[in-house]
């Protein structure tokens, strides 16, 4: 990584609005290029956290950017809608799952509405949020009506959550979209050091590219947790039938992991609203829609698996559950599937230990008892269940965690623990598919 050209950086004044996974990477990853950042919130507790170097999110290696950032100035964090002096705006503010699966743009229009009188005319305003085609132009209107004359570019953000700095500095892709050759410039010159794919196109492609890559990281994930059923079922080798299935060019090696269903923040909305926006077109994503329905069913698979393993019933049964987050290496609760197999598992009157690195036993997560530590969360428990694949799972003594357990079964919904090592210690190991 290089600086960006030294008239670009002095002639940039960055604000960034909505200071969650998204906001801080882009206020952090840009001030870190060398440009000067204000980022704004909503939430005073969240901008004072941010102010005294805490991040707020759990992120790999944050802490240290964000302290670096605020010792050396240029970045600051504030509250409110007003950024004066700014000369490109990156929205990033949540656009949440609203009725019948469309995204909700209520925030989103919103900060629009409140911050058009204060924009000058020659300000770029970047919509990184991700938002159904036809938003960008649909800001633009608003901005219009509102007599504010800025530019409006569509720059919808990849990151991967546990992993949101190293894809700010090395993204797959970087995707600009508008009808303002000018402002797509602008925004892409701000990205000029990275060595990086920069695509430009106009604002519906590069707003359905976002959506289009989370829905199909859907569809794929589903695509194998029914492989791995069928794996069950036929008793096959589920690693080396994904080895094989990855081995081939045409379909590659990532995203080919077995789990309890997608979820998190991003691809369970993402997906539905571009059903939705299909629809509202006249358009049927069967695919995708099937990705919906296949990842509800599978959940249900995952929660028959765990009863049939406890006996037949969870009733009154202990059920240990290593991992509430929504994935490994990051500790982000939203729309977890482990929180979903939680759900499940208490409606069927199971007792729930649960545990997670990033999850504090003082966590109120209603019907469980958030544990202190994996072994802590198993003992007395007839079943354990992995839920999140954190490395230190698979690094476990088991000949202890059997010492503890009142009953035999594990669960891997995950299929991340050494399988020859956990049935060593005597336990009943079960997988996604034959391990
Ligand atoms: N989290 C991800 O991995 C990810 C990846 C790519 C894209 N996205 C998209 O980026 C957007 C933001 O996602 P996120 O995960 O960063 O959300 P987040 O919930 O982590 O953060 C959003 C922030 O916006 C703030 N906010 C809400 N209303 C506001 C307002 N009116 N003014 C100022 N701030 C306001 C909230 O307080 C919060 O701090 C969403 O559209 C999301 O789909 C998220």
């Amino acid at each position: 990584m290089s600086t960006p050209p030294e008239e670009v950086v002095s002639a940039t004044r960055i604000g960034v609005v909505g200071c969650g996974y998204v906001g801080i990477s882009t206020a952090l990853g840009l001030h870190t290029l060398g440009f000067d950042v204000t980022a704004l919130d909503v939430d005073p507790i969240r901008i004072d956290a941010l102010c005294s170097g805490d991040p707020v999110i759990e992120e790999s290696g944050l802490v240290e950017v964000l302290a670096a950032a605020l010792d050396s100035g240029g970045l600051r964090f504030a509250t409110g809608t007003e950024l004066g002096g700014v000369d490109v705006v990156f929205l990033c503010v949540p656009t949440p799952l609203g009725v019948r699966g469309a995204a909700d743009l209520s925030i989103l229009r919103n900060v629009v509405d409140a911050m058009s009188g204060s924009l000058a005319d020659d300000v770029v305003l970047v919509v990184k949020s991700t938002v159904p085609a036809g938003t960008c132009a649909q800001v633009e209107e608003m901005l219009r009506e509102r007599g504010c004359g800025a530019a409006v570019v569509s720059n919808p953000e990849f990151l991967r959550e546990g992993r949101a700095m190293a894809d700010f500095f090395a993204p797959d892709r970087i995707v600009i979209g508008g009808p303002d050759a000018a402002a797509v410039a602008k925004v892409a010159a701000l990205y000029a050091a990275l060595d990086a794919r920069i695509i430009t196109t106009d604002w519906a492609t590069a707003e359905l590219s976002k959506q289009a890559a989370n829905a199909y990281l859907a569809s794929r994930v589903s695509f194998v947790n029914g492989l791995a059923q069928l794996a069950n079922a036929v008793g096959a080798e589920v690693d080396t039938l994904l080895e094989a299935l990855g081995a081939d060019s045409r379909i590659g090696p990532h995203f080919l992991k077995p789990g309890p269903g997608w979820g998190g923040a991003c691809l369970p909305k993402d997906t539905a609203a571009i059903v939705a926006l299909g629809r509202s077109h006249g358009v049927e994503l069967h695919i995708a829609n099937a990705a919906v329905i296949a990842n509800a069913s599978h959940q249900g698979y995952v929660a028959d698996l765990i009863r049939s393993r406890a006996g037949g019933s969870l009733r009154n049964r202990t059920v240990a559950v290593w991992g509430l987050a929504f994935k490994a290496g990051t500790g982000d609760l939203r729309d977890s599937p482990a929180l979903a197999l939680i759900a499940m598992l208490l409606v069927e009157g199971a007792i729930v230990r649960g545990y997670d690195p990033t999850v504090a036993p003082e966590h109120l997560l209603e019907g469980v008892s958030v544990c202190s530590s994996a072994i802590d969360a198993c003992t007395g428990s007839d079943v354990l269940v992995v839920a999140t694949e954190w490395r230190e799972f698979a690094e476990i003594d088991f000949v202890e965690i059997a010492s503890v357990m009142n009953g035999r079964a594990v669960v891997d919904a995950r299929n991340c623990l050494p399988a020859d090592a956990v049935r060593a210690a005597g336990l009943d190991y079960t997988s996604l598919g034959i391990r």
